[in-house]
């Protein structure tokens, strides 16, 4: 069916948990730490998110993959888990090749056939973004790729979002973020842009803070047909 819409958008993807799945680590990590596996990966997750809301705050800057690495060392160490360095290195390569979830390329395929542009947007580096979405193969799907790295701060910070809406070239409010993160949402909310969030599981919780979404989907193939329902 053809879903054609009369508005187009600045469509700024969020990666980790939107396009691709980090807890997905979980299964690389049975083999390294058994049945903490799922632990492991969650933890690893949370602590890497908190360590860049940190460092925004304090004004202390290092890369996400430095977040990254150092949240890895924090976990292992937290659960106990003693990784030779060659399996912490194999675990990090493995950061680069996390599947998408499976509605993914649909989705982007629907949203592009409605002309929006579609980027992703990041807290990850740049160049491991692009290997990471190349590997994933839906990088052909993505006009550019937008990265909080070239202003050296971390989402929620507002200067990132702007800068997604001054790289689509839209205005604010006809740049959309899309993503999986309550918080995200929330953030890109506050500095006026659009904001749809993956409900990936019903139990997720939106933070009430008084800010909405402006659509909630639960997979994100189903926001080509929000889109397409809009009254022109
Ligand atoms: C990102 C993380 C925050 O891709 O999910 O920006």
């Amino acid at each position: 069916m053809e879903l054609n819409v009369e508005r187009t958008y600045a469509l700024g993807f969020d990666v980790y948990g939107t396009l691709v799945d980090p807890l997905a680590l979980a299964e690389p990590l049975q083999a390294l730490v058994g049945e903490q596996a799922v632990r492991f990966a969650e933890l690893w997750r949370t602590k890497q998110l908190e360590y860049s809301f940190r460092r925004g705050l304090m004004q202390r800057y290092v890369d996400f993959d430095a977040c990254t690495r150092q949240a890895l060392l924090y976990t292992q160490q937290a659960l106990r888990c003693d990784l030779p360095e060659s399996d912490q290195g194999r675990l990090l390569e493995t950061y680069l090749y996390l599947p998408t979830f499976p509605e993914v390329t649909a989705a982007l395929t629907a949203l592009k056939a409605q002309d929006h542009r579609l980027m992703a947007f990041t807290n990850g580096v740049e160049v491991s973004i692009r290997a990471l979405l190349s590997n994933a193969g839906v990088l052909p799907y993505l006009e550019d790729v937008v990265s909080v790295d070239d202003l050296r701060t971390f989402k929620p910070d507002p200067a990132v979002y702007a800068y997604l809406a001054r790289r689509a070239g839209h205005a604010p409010g006809d740049t959309w973020l899309v993503s999986s993160n309550a918080w995200d949402v929330i953030g890109a909310k506050a500095a006026g842009l659009r904001a749809a969030w993956v409900r990936r599981q019903p139990e997720a919780v939106f933070d009430p803070w008084d800010v909405e979404p402006d659509v909630v989907v639960s997979r994100l193939d189903e926001l080509a047909d929000w889109f397409a329902g809009q009254p022109t």
